[in-house]
């Protein structure tokens, strides 16, 4: 009989393979399964020399058979059904003291009730965010753990060992209980969804405002992403735009159905900020315009219907550009951060917020240099909670206002939208007055529903003038 394997992995999708191998990279024994069993046999077979770590296996008895006890179990399936079935499948399997831990993009309020169906089973469970993407789990993805801490502390050193590297600290943690590491996860591409489509938004005026070509755009990028710009995002988005369709000579980018999808932690990021009352318009903008991305038949039925007549070019220059992108995106981590201080706290995770921003540093998608200023503010602790008021982020902010302004007025001008960047301004804006709009708010609501408010000069609750 083969020695028996330290962890296995459910679900050999791209996901799940390339973690496995990754694994098995670190001396580690793997256990695969999968639902269709050769794909498991497939995994190993292609794993050249790990193959000898990789143990394949042909139902879910033999795979739970094939596990070091106490067994670790890391499901890579679908978030939501597969996941549930999943562990209905695997729970008689277990036993008290073995750790089930799921990897892929769950919604936390799954991962809570998952936790809170095993009560009383002894079998731990972790939610573990993954980013990164294939690249990043078969070579060193950021790891957001959540869950039962004990469990953790038994797996941390093989997570540890696979994770990504920034100056030697390896990108994964545990975050708080429960779901609080999906929570992490789906944050984390809530900022992934604002920060890809404040970049799509920069595109959008030098392509169809300035009518410049891709691959120049792309150079700009290029150049961008060698100074405070620099990340994993810009880094891509220089490439994409520089390459060619092999088929028609085209920019590639050219050939892309411009629909985009979404599978769903934008979303979620959105609504949990509401939830909160930590609106994230930011990512909300994001998951909007993916949204209207997807009527391509009502918005081509509007080009026609409202055509775009004699508007100018946006007069913007690309150090503009870059000075908005950047205070933008400040503005997108700080609403990111402000929904995370805000579960944390209604959850009663205690989540280390500078270890999250630590553990982004290397490994996900959204790594970038501003992320090292913002573990920092995070650890100095920020001013009124505000990512922007952190002297750090001083100079950025000071300049990139006026140029968010200068890209949203243009923008607007040019009959080209950008959501994203006029959340971010409105949120830039609105949090840089000392006295804003809401008092005519407040005199509304007492005067439709006598529901009272406070006086600038004196204590308790009052009504106004009106009849009401
Ligand atoms: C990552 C990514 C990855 C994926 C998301 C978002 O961190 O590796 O966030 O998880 O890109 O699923 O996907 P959608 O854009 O399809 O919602």
């Amino acid at each position: 009989m083969a020695r028996p394997a330290r962890i296995g992995v459910t679900g050999m999708g791209t996901m799940g393979a390339a973690l496995s191998l990754n694994i098995a990279e670190t001396g580690v024994d793997v256990a695969l399964h999968n639902r269709t069993a050769t794909r498991a046999h497939e995994v190993a077979s292609g794993a050249g020399a790990l193959a000898a770590r990789l143990h394949p296996t042909d139902t879910l008895e033999a795979f739970v058979a094939a596990l070091d006890t106490p067994r670790v179990v890391v499901m890579m399936v679908p978030a939501g059904a597969a996941v549930r079935a999943t562990v209905a499948a695997l729970r008689p399997l277990l036993a008290a003291g073995d750790i089930l831990v799921d990897a892929g993009n769950a919604d936390f309020r799954d991962t809570q009730a998952a936790v809170a169906s095993l009560e009383g089973s002894g079998i731990a469970y972790l939610g573990l965010g993954v980013s990164g993407g294939e690249e990043g789990a078969r070579h060193g993805p950021s790891l957001m753990a959540g869950g039962d801490r004990a469990a953790w502390e038994q797996v941390r050193d093989v997570f540890e060992a696979i994770a990504a590297r920034h100056r030697g600290d390896p990108c994964a943690a545990w975050l708080g209980p429960d779901g609080a590491g999906h929570f992490v996860k789906t944050v984390h591409n809530g900022i992934e969804y604002a920060d890809m489509e404040l970049i799509a938004e920069v595109y959008g005026l030098m392509r169809h405002g300035q009518g410049r070509a891709p691959a120049e755009i792309g150079g700009v990028f290029a150049r961008w992403n060698g100074g405070p710009l620099q990340s994993y995002l810009v880094e891509v988005t220089a490439e994409v735009l520089r390459a060619t369709d092999p088929a028609t000579g085209a920019p590639a980018v050219d050939m892309i159905v411009d629909s985009a999808g979404q599978k769903g932690t934008g979303r979620w990021t959105a609504i949990e900020a509401l939830r909160l009352g930590r609106p994230a318009s930011t990512v909300e903008a994001a998951v909007g315009a993916r949204a209207w991305s997807s009527l391509r038949s009502a918005r081509a039925a509007g080009a026609a219907a409202l055509p775009a007549a004699d508007v100018p070019a946006p007069a913007l220059d690309d150090a503009t550009l870059a000075e908005a992108l950047l205070a933008a995106r400040i503005v997108a981590y700080g609403q990111g951060v402000s929904i995370l201080e805000g579960a944390s706290a209604e959850h009663g995770w205690g989540t280390d917020l500078a270890r999250v921003a630590e553990i982004w540093r290397a490994g996900c998608i959204i790594r970038s240099a501003l992320l090292d200023d913002i573990a920092r503010a995070l650890r100095e602790g920020l001013p009124e909670g505000q990512l922007h008021l952190a002297p750090a982020f001083a100079e950025a902010m000071a300049r990139g206002l006026p140029a968010l302004r200068r890209v949203v007025a243009e923008a607007a001008l040019a009959g080209l939208p950008v959501p994203g960047f006029s959340a971010a301004l409105a949120v830039a804006e609105t949090m840089r007055r000392a006295r804003t709009t809401a008092d005519l708010i407040q005199a509304q609501r007492d005067y439709f529903g006598r529901h009272g408010f406070e006086r600038v000069d004196a204590d308790g609750r009052h009504h106004g003038p009106w009849a009401g």
